[in-house]
């Protein structure tokens, strides 16, 4: 079997790995790929978002299964491209997609079918938002309606951050058309769950639990970023579970399936548990990056025969097997990130860390200059341990990572801190 990984990223990197292991994939190419994929994939030159011309590559080599890493191509509409030219690939339609392609979008969808989410309005100007923020009350968030590489959440506390949301989102208009039309939302406290199913238009199937640390600094302060680490399990109350996948998951699936945009993919729910229950705070429509790197070296199964499932619609009681073990990604980021990154620093020392048991390095934003591994961007290397316990694998993941070396390397010291 011929699979093809869209992306570049650690996520991908770590896809491609796990492909790589068996399921019957004999050849994997990848698009961009990076110089760590290069090992077990074929890099290929076409750009993530270049939907039409992968397509085309894709059918030129009769790729039996293709897997979307980022959010972008699915909201472009690469899976509709493939489908045109009955192409297999992981990921929703252009139309399914818009769950995380528009929050106005999704909000309203939530609406419609019950599903439990902040209250919110949809706003063009300042003073439809100054009115919102009246009705709502502080905290309140701002939401960019469209994609905004994760930039697009302002949560606001005070009068001052008002005002500095009221100018960024509708002065500066620092979200372009991504920003036309913005949520302002209901503040809802809790604890944050992230959870991650695949779904194939009726049936859905629970991925391993996990945590990601979202902002750049221990201790979760400092701005926010893609993510900086992540372990997987994490401990998550079956009752909580059920209640998810009952109030949030199956009403999205069923009711996507009913408006006639079924739902084939990865959904990711960005989750409030409040006092009064789950919310839905967003979704995603792809795996999350670092949680992919903690969740998919856990999976005993092989991963192209669940991939096919997904996209047959077949996945139907099929289950996925999870190895006892524990797995924990800490993410080495370039200087300056999340703001302007570094780039072009030497790495070193990947070998020291490759070597020890049970260590994997997922390539993120890398590249290759006269033969050498440089950095090339925020979020470089997501160095994975894995151990018995949450704690044991974090310390193998701390220990291989500080083996691993490039000018100003940044990461969290505290990733699965108070995990046993
Ligand atoms: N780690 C969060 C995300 O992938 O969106």
């Amino acid at each position: 079997m011929r699979a093809l990984v869209v992306g570049g990223g650690a996520r991908e990197h770590a896809l491609a790995w796990k492909l790589s292991q068996g399921g019957g994939v004999d050849e994997i190419y990848a698009a961009p790929g990076n110089p760590g994929m290069a090992g077990i994939a074929t890099c290929v030159p076409i750009a993530a978002d270049a939907t039409v011309e992968l397509a085309e590559f894709a059918s030129s080599l009769k790729v039996d299964l293709t897997v979307v890493g980022p959010e972008l191509p699915l909201v472009l509409g690469i899976a509709d491209e493939f489908a045109r030219r009955g192409l297999v690939l992981v990921g929703p339609s252009r139309a399914a997609a818009e769950l995380e392609g528009s929050k106005v979008f999704t909000k309203e969808f939530c609406l419609r079918q019950g599903i439990p989410t902040p209250r919110a309005r949809v706003v063009s100007d300042r003073d439809q938002a100054a009115a919102a923020v009246k009705a709502i009350g502080t905290p309140v968030v701002f939401k960019a309606d469209g994609l905004a590489a994760g930039k697009g959440v302002q949560v606001c506390r005070s009068g001052a951050e008002v005002d500095d949301a009221m100018v960024r989102y509708f002065e500066e208009r620092s979200f372009g058309a991504a920003g036309e039309r913005v949520l302002v939302e209901e503040c809802v406290g809790g604890e944050e769950v992230s959870f991650m199913v695949l779904a194939d238009g009726a049936s859905v199937l629970p991925l391993a639990s996990a945590r990601d640390y979202k902002r750049v600094g221990d201790g979760d302060e400092g701005p926010n970023t893609g993510g900086m680490g992540a372990v997987s399990p994490v401990p998550l109350e079956p009752a909580l579970a059920t209640a998810i996948l009952r109030e949030i998951v199956y009403p999205t699936v069923a009711g996507m399936a009913a408006e006639g945009r079924p739902y084939r993919g990865v959904l990711y729910a960005g989750v409030m548990v409040t006092a009064a229950g789950p919310q839905l705070l967003e979704f995603n429509c792809r795996l999350g990056d670092p949680e992919t790197q903690a969740v998919i070296p856990r999976l005993e199964d092989d991963l192209a025969p669940l991939l096919r499932a997904v996209a047959a619609g077949e996945l139907g009681a099929q289950r996925a097997a999870w190895k006892r073990e524990a797995a924990a990604c800490v993410v080495l980021a370039a200087a300056g990130y999340p703001g302007a990154s570094r780039r072009g620093d030497p790495i070193t020392g990947l070998g020291d860390a490759l070597a020890r048991p049970g260590v994997l390095v997922f390539n993120g934003a890398t590249a290759l200059e006269d033969g050498r591994l440089v950095t090339a961007g925020g979020r470089v290397l997501s160095v994975v341990g894995r151990g018995a316990t949450v704690s044991a694998a974090v310390a193998a993941a701390y220990e291989a990572a500080a083996t691993v070396r490039f000018e100003d390397v940044q990461y969290r010291r505290d990733i699965g801190r108070g995990l046993a």
